[in-house]
């Protein structure tokens, strides 16, 4: 297969932007503004509409009328489109986030704990953290996915950092990637990905591919293709690599296949950057999903690795990450980690405090950690049982087609293979909410809203083929 050049809201990257970072960046950013623009002169028929501050047409007093409304995010947009609906029976399953058997969202119960320990703490006050993050944070979770007895921890060879939640991380990561990282200016991801990603690597500067990982006829992993793209990328090349409990797909490499990935990746000099935003939610246990990471880390090679607290802690919004950077040896960890500071300063000087001390808090607290483990593997549990009771559903109205894979995926999604007509229709009828590549979160759902989800996919795919 052509590695297909991702294009990014519309815009098809060309093939010679410019190789200076910062023209690189507005050269993207000026793409990423024209279809918006060409859309809207076409639309409104108006051949008059110029990027021109002083050229408003709707509010000729506004310095900013030229600006044009931007879509919805793609799986955030979901939710606003849900929030809309009056129905009574409508179900979000748009957005990744944990739900109780009633559909309400949870706060751990150990995260409660380390609260009122913090708050009733008096010594412990509003300081500004280091432009790093709180110290203590980062030692526990390099520790957490790294392992303990990790060799790199104890070499001194590993520099981490606070950042905003997984997204912050990847994004910190990317722009020191384009600043320092001169192999390679392109980062290969997997097709499909999480939609954020062809955007946050684009706009730190760097240059997307994709790699195939999906296949839709036996909705598992296409291994061969996989090897076939990694194997011709160029040596040196970024690649970015689902850590666990893949997002969209729920398709995760098995442990011989994850073998052959780092053995390829190794003899070709591909530089790994690890997304984790999902440890200890595809099997319920944080060191079996830290496994492939570890596995890249223990043949002493370098790697990324961006962590998110946002679904295993249900730390959503207070944006708790961090990113880990493994490398060679302790003075290149160090002077990676002055970059890091470089690169942290400009965009958000410092990361918040509150979210992270929850953290440390339950990590370096063994009662804690134990009851947080608990409270993560019920979680996952009820992910799998919901995925059994789908299942079971569909098979006992006799949907047509295979659902083994609902059971077979891995983690918060299902891929159920259902097409953007049956996604719509699922929506106008039966009021049900997803991503357009019919991606559902089974968090989203409960032994009451089983019957009407199975009843909606029945009827899609029997009257929308
Ligand atoms: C694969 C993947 N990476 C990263 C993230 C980032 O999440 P957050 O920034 O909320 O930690 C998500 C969230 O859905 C995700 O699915």
């Amino acid at each position: 297969m052509e590695k297909a050049e991702v294009s990014f809201a519309g815009a098809k990257m060309h093939s010679r932007a410019p190789s200076h970072t910062a023209d690189r960046r507005l050269y993207l950013l000026s793409r990423h503004l024209e279809p918006s623009l060409s859309a809207i002169s076409a639309h409104d028929g108006n051949r008059n509409v110029s990027a021109s501050p002083t050229s408003g047409f709707s509010d000729p007093g506004s310095v900013f009328s030229h600006v044009v409304q931007a879509p919805e995010d793609p799986i955030l947009g979901v939710t606003v489109a849900y929030n809309k609906d009056p129905s009574p029976v409508k179900l979000n399953l748009g957005v990744g986030a944990y739900r109780t058997v009633e559909g309400k969202p949870l706060v751990l119960n150990v995260v409660r704990k380390a609260e009122h320990i913090l708050v009733n703490d008096r010594s412990r006050v509003k300081e500004y953290l280091p432009i790093t993050g709180l110290a203590d944070f980062n030692k526990l979770s390099a520790k957490l996915i790294l392992g303990a007895d990790s060799p790199a921890i104890h070499e001194n060879r590993v520099t981490t950092v606070q950042c905003l939640s997984g997204t912050g991380s990847l994004r910190v990561g990317a722009e020191f990637l384009s600043r320092h990282y001169h192999q390679q200016h392109a980062i290969y991801i997997p097709q499909p990905t999480w939609g954020n990603h062809p955007k946050v690597f684009t706009l730190a500067g760097l240059s997307v591919k994709a790699y195939r990982y999906y296949d839709p006829v036996t909705r598992g992993l296409d291994i061969q293709g996989l090897l076939e793209d990694l194997g011709s990328a160029p040596s040196g090349a970024i690649v970015l690599l689902h850590a666990c409990a893949h997002n969209p797909t729920g398709v995760d490499p098995t442990a011989t296949q994850w073998e052959q990935i780092r053995k390829l990746m190794r003899s070709r000099s591909l530089l790994p950057f690890f997304d984790s935003a999902y440890q200890g939610f595809a099997s319920g246990s944080l060191d079996r999903d830290a496994h492939p990471v570890r596995s890249f880390v223990a043949d002493g090679g370098e790697c990324l690795v961006a962590q998110s607290y946002a679904k295993n802690m249900g730390l959503y919004g207070e944006r708790v990450g961090a990113l880990s950077i493994v490398c060679k040896n302790p003075e290149v960890a160090s002077r990676v980690e002055s970059q890091l500071k470089l690169v942290i300063r400009p965009m958000y000087s410092n990361p918040p405090i509150h979210g992270a001390s929850i953290v440390a808090t339950i990590l370096k607290d063994r009662n804690m950690y134990e009851e947080w483990t608990d409270e993560l593997k019920a979680m996952a549990d009820r992910i799998i049982t919901m995925r059994h009771q789908l299942f079971e559903a569909l098979r006992a109205r006799r949907t047509p087609g295979d659902w083994s894979h609902i059971i077979k995926q891995i983690g918060m999604f299902t891929f159920t293979g259902l097409n953007t007509k049956q996604v719509a229709f699922m929506t106008k009828e039966f009021h049900i909410y997803m991503t357009s590549d019919g991606r559902i979160s089974m968090a989203g759902l409960s032994s009451k809203t089983v019957p009407h989800l199975a009843d909606a996919i029945h009827a899609a795919v029997t009257r929308m083929v």
